[in-house]
């Protein structure tokens, strides 16, 4: 592979935003130097001052495949993600068949190989009865474990008492998990049936799939890798209430020890509130659902300040448009989002209320950490070139250029103040701003534990 030397680009990486140049040599970052002399072999790269970000790292993704794919598959959906900057993906097990035992696991990436446009891997889901396949899982074969605390999309709840203590005592890898208490949301929507009957609407569903539900799982989710010591990370949290169950401190302490339990927010919960609903509908239910301006600024400010939060993602759920416009009621839950999720997080940043730096620790640098990825998500001489340069050059959404198969984005109409305008994958450009280049480039993502 010819070697290409980046020059004049703003580098972001681990706190620190400076001028520099970076040479990429066999797929990996060779070089980098406040000023790299070009040689006859180098393809340079003029970033005339653009800033140079590692690939973002999203830990939470539905691509679809197996199963249902005309919502969305793993060649369509890595091709939206590296549109926007997202060079890996964690993909959910809530597929079908789910994603149960290593048998489905392995034929998953066997699915994606050759096919995703950024680097995969694939978590494995627990059921009620699935604990000694869970036993077995190899710990570098898959980011975590699944477990649906709250049902959702897929029948994957795990509510036997006994099966989630099993779980939480004996998983060999991080365990993640959907965080909603299915009976609170089933007694909400009785009630909600009763006093509307079928008139039902999606602004219902913030209080339908309420904070009470979201705060009663999480608390037991803790509680149980509390009492048996169990690496938990706690998915899209979508309250302000939640946040102090989390300890505010940073992802390493001191003395080197990573925290045990961690927590996700996602992109459309820093984005919406309950108010969008009027204008957006079915388009932004979602579960947990998109609750209370307070919890959006609440949010927010996690993530700008200290470590609650400690990882960005974005759930990453397509639906197709006619399922979306069927009633309330009927309408699945989730949105497409990795197409434009790092610019959104970006707006944070011209808002003045989160830097540059934040945006990649929580997107890039603390997933890498956190599910010990080996050798991507920073910007280090030897790791793996997976880079993003941001040009803040401003740009309207549009649904003809939305690449995720559902054909449709929350942000149409939307006007973000930077776009992609280069992504590079393995160390291969794969995304020029304008379309994506040559043939998908993703690895399988290795795991050093
Ligand atoms: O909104 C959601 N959509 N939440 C989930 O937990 C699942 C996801 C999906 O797969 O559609």
């Amino acid at each position: 592979m010819p070697s290409t030397l980046i020059v004049n680009a703003r580098l972001v990486n681990e706190g620190r935003e400076f001028d520099a140049d970076l040479r990429i040599e066999d797929g990996r970052i060779a070089k980098i130097d406040s000023q790299i002399a070009a040689r006859p072999e180098d393809r340079v790269i003029e970033a005339g001052g653009r800033w140079l970000l590692p690939g973002m790292i999203d830990d939470q993704v539905h691509f679809r495949e197996p199963g249902l794919t005309h919502k969305g598959d793993i060649a369509s959906e890595s091709a939206a993600a590296v549109a926007g900057g997202l060079t890996s993906f964690m993909d959910m097990p809530n597929t079908n068949p789910p994603t149960l035992d290593s048998a489905a696991l392995e034929a998953k990436y066997a699915l994606a190989k050759g096919r995703a446009w950024g680097n995969y891997g694939f978590y494995h889901g627990a059921s009620n009865d699935n604990l000694e396949a869970i036993r077995a899982l190899d710990p570098k074969a898959a980011p975590g474990i699944k477990v649906f605390m709250g049902a959702s999309t897929g029948n994957m709840l795990v509510d036997n008492p006994e099966t989630l203590d099993a779980i939480f005592r004996e998983a060999p890898t991080p365990i993640i998990t959907h965080c909603e208490d299915t009976p609170t949301i089933d007694a909400n929507l009785a009630a909600f049936q009763a006093k509307y009957g079928d008139a039902l609407t999606a602004e219902m569903h913030p209080d339908i799939r309420s904070r009470e539900a979201c705060i009663k799982s999480t608390r037991l989710a803790i509680s149980l890798a509390r009492k048996h010591g169990t690496r938990l990370h706690v998915l899209h949290i979508s309250t302000a209430d939640e946040l102090a169950l989390f300890d505010p401190g940073p992802l390493f302490q001191a003395d080197g020890r990573r925290k045990r339990i961690t927590a996700e927010t996602c992109v459309h919960f820093l984005r919406f509130d309950r108010g969008d609903y009027a204008r957006l509908g079915n388009f932004i239910k979602c579960n947990p659902a998109i609750k209370d301006a307070s919890d959006r600024e609440a949010l927010i400010k996690a993530l700008a300040e200290g470590g609650t939060i400690d990882v960005l993602a974005t759930d990453h759920a397509p639906h197709t448009l006619e399922e979306k416009m069927k009633p309330y009621a009927q309408a699945p839950s989730g949105l497409p989002l990795v197409q434009y999720a790092l610019v959104a997080a970006l707006e944070l940043v011209h808002e003045g209320k989160l830097s540059r730096a934040q945006v990649v620790k929580k997107f890039a640098h603390a997933p890498a950490q956190l599910f010990d990825v080996s050798q991507r998500g920073f910007l280090r001489e030897g790791y793996w070139a997976d880079l993003v340069l941001v040009e803040d050059e401003p740009f309207t959404v549009r649904r003809e250029d939305v690449l995720s198969k559902c054909g449709w984005s929350p942000f149409e109409g939307t006007t973000f103040r930077s776009r992609v305008a280069a992504t590079w994958v393995n160390g291969r450009m794969v995304w020029n701003g304008e379309q994506l280049l040559g043939t998908p480039n993703g690895q399988r993502l290795e795991f050093d534990r």
